[in-house]
């Protein structure tokens, strides 16, 4: 089976922590696609480190490359439902869990997380 390619928006906190379990192979059956950051200098230090994955400053980019399965999207604490809700008409699937929605608990965004892939 084909490994399913995970795309990172936001290469903060979290979202380096993700790019690199997968960088590491901690995630069976998934690879890299592409980072994105809107900052110039979170896309320096992204290509820096992972030179091999591409990297856009622009969400829309990246999910406009095909180069993505999955998208993660980590970029910020605030809850914000844009990014995700552009989304909306170019990928066949969206699925809205954590801060997407509103502030949540770590315990509770990870059993979103569950209860999504549950029905995959
Ligand atoms: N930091 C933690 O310990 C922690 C723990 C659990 C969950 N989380 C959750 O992870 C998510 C990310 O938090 P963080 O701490 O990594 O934030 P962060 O502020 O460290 O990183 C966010 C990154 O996203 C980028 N960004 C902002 N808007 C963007 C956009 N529209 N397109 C592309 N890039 C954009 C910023 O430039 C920044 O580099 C949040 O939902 C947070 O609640 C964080």
């Amino acid at each position: 089976m084909k490994n399913v390619r995970l795309g990172v928006i936001g290469f903060g906190n979290m979202g380096t922590v993700h790019v690199k379990s997968v960088a590491e192979g901690k995630v069976p059956g998934m690879e890299l696609g592409a980072i994105c950051d809107i900052a110039p200098a979170r896309c320096e230090a992204a290509r820096q480190e992972y030179p091999q994955v591409p990297v856009f400053g622009e969400a829309e980019e990246l999910y406009r490359s095909g180069l993505c399965d999955a998208v993660i999207i980590a970029t910020g604490v605030r809850a914000d439902r844009k990014t995700a809700e552009s989304f909306y008409g170019i990928t066949p699937e969206t699925y809205m869990i954590g801060d997407c929605e509103k502030p949540r608990k770590i315990q509770e965004a990870t059993m979103e997380g569950y209860t999504v892939a549950a029905t995959l």
